[in-house]
């Protein structure tokens, strides 16, 4: 058996569900033995983030580090990173994480920061992606897998899935159909980034 390196952080602020879709894979797929790689802790900033006890259930450590407690979004990431940095990760994924990070946080995990967004980047970075993509009278939306840097939803694109916008569709059945993609899409992609590492 091959020994554990490569620790995953995941970062969630919300319901966790892609969070769950990457320990449910690396369960299934033993990420463990196949690529010696483990989901080490999820990481929220809020305490009624649905997806702490998610992962607790799925017997993964839970921390959090509160937003909400910190005078800047400085001292806030420095505290992040000391807590993220306790389990030495090899990939920090972001899952659902709802707070901007600061260019020096960004720049310190450079390489090994991803994140999910659910549209096509380019299109469509920031808030409100499916009723944006509605709007503009889109036939097809979807979610990217990028590289975090600095500029928000703007970094090297990794995986894209792509799925119908249907007549009558509305933002909570579009990202309804987008979520269930999320869920492959994401833990096929955080699997080949530490294949490849
Ligand atoms: C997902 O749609 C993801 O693309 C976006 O936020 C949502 C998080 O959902 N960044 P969950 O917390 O993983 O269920």
């Amino acid at each position: 058996m091959q020994k554990v390196e490569k620790n995953i952080v995941i970062l969630i602020s919300g319901d966790g569900s892609n969070m769950a879709a990457i320990v449910q894979a690396a369960k299934k797929e033993k990420w463990h033995d196949s690529l010696g790689a483990c989901v080490a802790c999820v990481v929220s900033n809020r305490p009624d983030a649905r997806g702490l006890a998610a992962a607790q259930s799925l017997g993964i450590a839970t921390q959090l580090v509160d937003h909400s407690q910190y005078p800047s979004r400085e001292k806030f990431d420095a505290a992040l990173a000391d807590v993220i940095d306790s389990y030495h990760p090899a990939l920090l994924v972001l899952a659902g994480f709802m707070r901007i990070l600061t260019p020096g946080f960004v720049a310190y995990y450079a390489g090994r920061l991803v994140n999910i967004h659910p549209s096509l980047l380019p299109a469509f970075a920031g808030l409100n992606t499916h009723q944006r993509a509605i709007d503009a009278g889109c036939t097809v939306a979807g979610a990217t897998v990028h590289q975090v840097t600095a500029e928000l939803d703007h970094g090297h694109i990794l995986a894209q899935a792509v799925v119908p916008i249907l007549p009558g569709d509305t933002a909570a059945t579009l990202a309804a159909r987008v979520l269930v993609q999320e869920h492959l899409l994401y833990p096929k992609a955080v699997r080949a980034l530490l294949y490849n590492q």
